[in-house]
C-alpha cells in the first residue's frame, strides 16, 4: 500500500490477475458502456503494459500503456463502479508517468471519454483537435508532454 491508501498501484502480476482485468474492462466498456467487443478486444494487449489497482486482492481498476517509439499510447481506463471518485484512475495517471519515463519515452496520448475530461487536465493533458465519435462515444484526443 502506499500513502496510506486502502489500495495499491502496480504493474498486473500473473495470468490470473491479467484476465481478471480483462473481466473488468468487458464489464465496463461492453456491458456499461455498450462498446463492442471486437473494438475492446484490439489484439494490441499482448504488447501492452498493463497497470492495475488492487485491494486486499481484488481488483480495482485497470488501464494499459502501448509503447510506440518515443510516445505512449494510453488507453482501457477502467475502475469499477463501487470504487469510483477515490482518485484510482487519478492514482494510475500518476503510476504511468512514471512507467512512461521508465521505458524511456515522454509523451502520453489518449482519446479521452469527454464527459471524463477533467480527470486528464487535472492529470497535466492538454486536448488536441476536435471532439469525434469512437464506439459511439464522445472523445477528444489528448496529450502529456514529460518534463
Ligand atoms: C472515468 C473513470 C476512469 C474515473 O475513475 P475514478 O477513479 O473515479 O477517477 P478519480 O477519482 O481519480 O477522479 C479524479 C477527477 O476526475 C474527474 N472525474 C472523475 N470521474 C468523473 C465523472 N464521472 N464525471 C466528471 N468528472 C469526473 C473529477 O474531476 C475527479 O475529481 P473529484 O472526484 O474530486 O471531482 C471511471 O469513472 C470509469 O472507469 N468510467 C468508466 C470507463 C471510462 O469512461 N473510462 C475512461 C475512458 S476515457
Amino acid at each position: 500500500m502506499s500513502d496510506g491508501l486502502p489500495y495499491e498501484v502496480r504493474r498486473v502480476q500473473g495470468e490470473a490477475e491479467m484476465a481478471a482485468a480483462l473481466t473488468l474492462r468487458h464489464d465496463v466498456f461492453c456491458v456499461e458502456q455498450g462498446v463492442p467487443m471486437r473494438e475492446e478486444i484490439d489484439g494490441r494487449d499482448g504488447e501492452g503494459v498493463h497497470l492495475v489497482a488492487v485491494s486486499n486482492g481484488g481488483l480495482l481498476a485497470t488501464c494499459r500503456l502501448l509503447f510506440v517509439g518515443p510516445t505512449v499510447q494510453f488507453s482501457r481506463l477502467a475502475v469499477r463502479e463501487s470504487a469510483r471518485r477515490q482518485g484510482i484512475a487519478s492514482a494510475l495517471l500518476h503510476l504511468a508517468d512514471a512507467e512512461t519515463r521508465a521505458g524511456g519515452a515522454r509523451r502520453l496520448v489518449l482519446h479521452a471519454q469527454t464527459y471524463a475530461r477533467d480527470l486528464y487536465e487535472a492529470a497535466g493533458y492538454e486536448p488536441r483537435g476536435r471532439i469525434f465519435m469512437e464506439a459511439g462515444i464522445e472523445h477528444i484526443a489528448m496529450e502529456k508532454r514529460l518534463s
